[in-house]
Formats: structure tokens, C-alpha cells, sequence
């Protein structure tokens, strides 16, 4: 066997079902779990339609560069939405499709680091998605892990990591907006970054597939194609970005999203997931192809967000030390003592689950960043995220200590 699959650590959720065993929950109550981003807002019936009507691309083998038509509609979308030049992000050699960022996140690192060179290291921040640590633990890189708290807006702080670290640093996750955060970093921080990428010639992995769960129409995130753009390279240099409709379109299941960026590491990475494997159905495709050339349904899914988002701050105002995070669907609350015991007696009491912020972050030697706050996902209906939100209420009016 692989010695470093024992690296890898037990995943978040493997953790919240042992931390609520042995409890039983108020019958009377229902069950509301805020612990799983999954997105549960219905899909967008044109994308439902073009996979039904595209079942006969079954019967072909699809390539692993997936087609010319969805990778047009993926690079018009992309410069729409990132103000990219006229003619950048080449549908030939800058982008291509994914089956999930998932599996991209993770097949990158695979791809990318080279595990001959001394030290090899793989930043991220801290909390995190943890297909990160895993795709650097796999890569036989070693994670180095850039702490986001509050008194840094949950940013990394780039002053943090050491000459040392920065040379044997061959690849950088960010995730952009965050996950659980929802912080947003602007171009001036991302161009940091690339300035950064470009004086040690390490590559950014721009995890950006929280950019399109938003509650400004008019000031959407900023990405990591756009901010390259406007340092003066329509080329993307050291950049990858990942993209994805889980979020964006409410089509977790399809497995769809793309990665965009520099020419030549898609070159490899092309080459990389030929022999992995991972070609996109033509279904998918055309499904994929009615998502990217449609915002209405985003929009609308944005609005719902809002809207729940809107009603559970209202609640919580005052009893809860949380805010309304920059963009996603997450909202990563303090709580009033520790995390696991808060999420327990949460769930022994109101029958609610949410995610321990400890789960989601490692320990380092200035702390665990995650500790003392819970990750809840605004993704139930409506109705039940406001229940949720008056049942945490009750629960913390009757703690015996408070947030605030
Ligand atoms: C930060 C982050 N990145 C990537 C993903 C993977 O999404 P998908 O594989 O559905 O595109 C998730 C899913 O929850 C996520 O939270």
C-alpha cells in the first residue's frame, strides 16, 4: 500500500458522527443539519433539459479535452464574468472541463509537485476544504498550513511565511471566496500573490467555487484570472483557477466544472488526466454548456440566499457573534466556549447540526483557527433555516454562558 494514505486524516464528517453518537435528539423536533454545503435549491430546467435530451452521447467515448462547444461556452463566460481582454482565456490551451473541482483540486497537486526536489511544500490556508491537505499529503508534499482568523479578515498573512518556506514552496491553494469564512480577498491581495508566485515559481490553485454565491449583483467577487489580466498578463502565468456548477447552478450531482489559466501547466495536466481517466460524459457536457450560457437561474439563486441570509442574521442579532460573510453560503458563527461541545449540546437539545470549526482547521503553533466557532450552511429551505435560527436562540438564551 501507499504509506502516505495513512497520512491522510479522517474526513469532517466522519468526525461529527462520532461527536453525536450515543445522543439522542428531542423526537418532537426535526431533524435541520447546517453541517453539509450541499446546495439544495432546485436545478436550472435548461441544464435538466440538455442533459435529457443529450443521452444518446452516451454511446461515444468522450475526450478527455471534453468538447470545442463547451469549452467556448466556459472561456465566454469566464471573460464576461472576470472582465478578462478580448480573445484571452484560448479554449484551445487555457481551459478545460472537470468533473467537480473535487477531483481537479486533488489531481492537480498529483500533476504539479515534484516530489524529488527537497521540502517539497504545498501552502494553504487554514481552515480549509481538506482535498487540499490530502492532494499535498498524496503528492508526498507537505502541507503548510497559512492560518485565517478573524485578525486577518481571514486572509493568509503573507508576511507570516518565511524565504525558506516561500523557495520550497511549489504550489499555493486559495480558496476564494472562503470556505467557511466567506472572506473575499481583492485584486491588489491576489496581485500580491502573483508577484509572490512569480519571484519563487510556485503555482496558485485558485479554488474560486463559492465566486458565484454572492449578495451584490452589481460588485461580484473578484478571481485570479482577472486579477492577472490587470497585472499585465493575459497569459495567467503560474495560475489555475477552479470553477464549478455545484454551487453556481445547484447541480452538486452532475460532477461539472472546469479549470482555466496558464497554457502550460493545462498542457500537463491534460496530459496528467488522460492516464487518470477523467473525461467528461457528453450528457454532462451539454448540460454543462446550458449552465454556463444561462445567469438568470443564478440570479434567482442568489436572491434565495439573500433572503435566508436576511431572515437568520435577524434572529441571531444580538445573542450570536456572527456576520453576514462577504459571499457563499456559510456562516461561520463564534461560539461561546468550545466548538464540539457547542455542536453537541446543539444537537441534544434542538436536534440541529452543525460543524465544529475544529474539523475543518488544524492545529499549528499559533493555534487552531478553527476552534471556538461553528461552520453552518445556509442550503435547507427557507423555512427551516429560520426555525434554525430561533431554536439556536432558545438554545443560547438558555446557555449558561453567552456569545455576547
Ligand atoms: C471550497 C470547496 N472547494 C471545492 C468543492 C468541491 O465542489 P465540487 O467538486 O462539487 O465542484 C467544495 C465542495 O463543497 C468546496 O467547499
Amino acid at each position: 500500500m501507499n504509506p502516505d494514505l495513512d497520512r491522510l486524516q479522517p474526513y469532517p464528517f466522519q468526525k461529527l458522527v462520532a461527536l453525536k453518537q450515543g445522543i439522542t435528539p428531542p423526537a418532537h423536533l426535526s431533524h435541520i443539519p447546517l453541517s453539509i454545503g450541499e446546495p439544495a435549491h432546485p436545478a436550472p430546467e435548461i441544464a435538466l433539459e440538455a442533459l435529457q435530451a443529450s443521452l444518446a452521447g452516451l454511446a461515444r467515448y468522450p475526450v478527455t479535452r471534453g468538447g470545442l462547444e463547451l469549452r467556448r461556452a466556459i472561456s465566454h463566460w469566464a471573460r464576461q464574468r472576470f472582465q478578462l481582454p478580448t480573445g484571452s482565456l484560448d479554449p484551445e490551451r487555457q481551459v478545460l472541463p472537470v468533473n467537480g473541482t473535487r477531483e481537479a483540486l486533488f489531481a492537480l497537486a498529483q500533476c504539479v509537485v515534484d516530489r524529488t526536489r527537497n521540502n517539497p511544500l504545498v501552502l494553504m490556508p487554514n481552515p480549509f476544504y481538506q482535498i487540499y491537505e490530502g492532494a499535498a499529503l498524496l503528492a508526498g508534499a507537505r502541507p503548510l498550513f497559512m492560518n485565517l482568523s478573524a485578525d486577518n479578515g481571514f486572509l493568509p498573512d503573507l508576511e507570516a511565511i518565511s524565504e525558506d518556506q516561500w523557495r520550497d514552496c511549489q504550489l499555493l491553494y486559495i480558496c476564494n471566496p472562503g470556505n467557511p469564512s466567506g472572506a473575499v480577498m481583492d485584486e491588489a491581495f491576489m496581485q500580491q500573490l502573483l508577484a509572490l508566485a512569480h519571484a519563487h515559481d510556485f503555482i496558485i490553485a485558485a479554488d474560486e467555487c463559492y465566486s458565484e454565491i454572492h449578495f451584490t449583483d452589481a460588485t461580484p467577487p473578484p478571481g485570479m484570472l482577472g486579477a492577472a489580466a490587470r497585472a499585465g498578463d493575459p497569459n495567467f502565468e503560474r495560475v489555475v483557477v477552479f470553477h464549478s456548477l455545484s454551487k453556481r447552478s445547484n447541480l452538486p450531482g452532475l460532477r461539472s466544472g472546469f479549470v482555466a489559466g496558464d497554457a502550460r501547466i493545462l498542457d500537463r495536466f491534460h496530459q496528467y488526466r488522460t492516464y487518470h481517466g477523467c473525461a467528461m460524459a457528453p450528457p454532462t457536457q451539454a448540460a454543462s454548456i446550458a449552465a454556463w450560457n444561462d445567469e438568470s437561474h443564478v440570479k434567482d439563486n442568489r436572491a434565495l440566499y439573500t433572503r435566508k441570509f436576511d431572515a437568520v442574521l435577524e434572529i441571531l442579532d444580538g445573542i450570536m457573534d456572527v456576520q453576514r460573510p462577504d459571499a457563499g453560503f456559510y456562516l461561520w458563527a463564534r461560539t461561546p466556549g468550545d466548538d464540539e461541545t457547542f455542536a453537541r449540546a446543539l444537537f441534544a437539545q434542538e436536534h440541529i447540526t452543525v460543524l465544529p470549526g475544529s474539523y475543518l482547521s488544524r492545529a499549528t503553533e499559533s493555534g487552531n483557527p478553527g476552534q471556538g466557532r461553528v461552520r453552518m450552511a445556509m442550503v435547507a429551505p427557507l423555512e427551516d433555516c429560520i426555525d434554525a435560527a430561533h431554536r439556536i436562540r432558545r438554545y443560547l438564551e438558555s446557555a449558561p454562558c453567552r456569545a455576547q
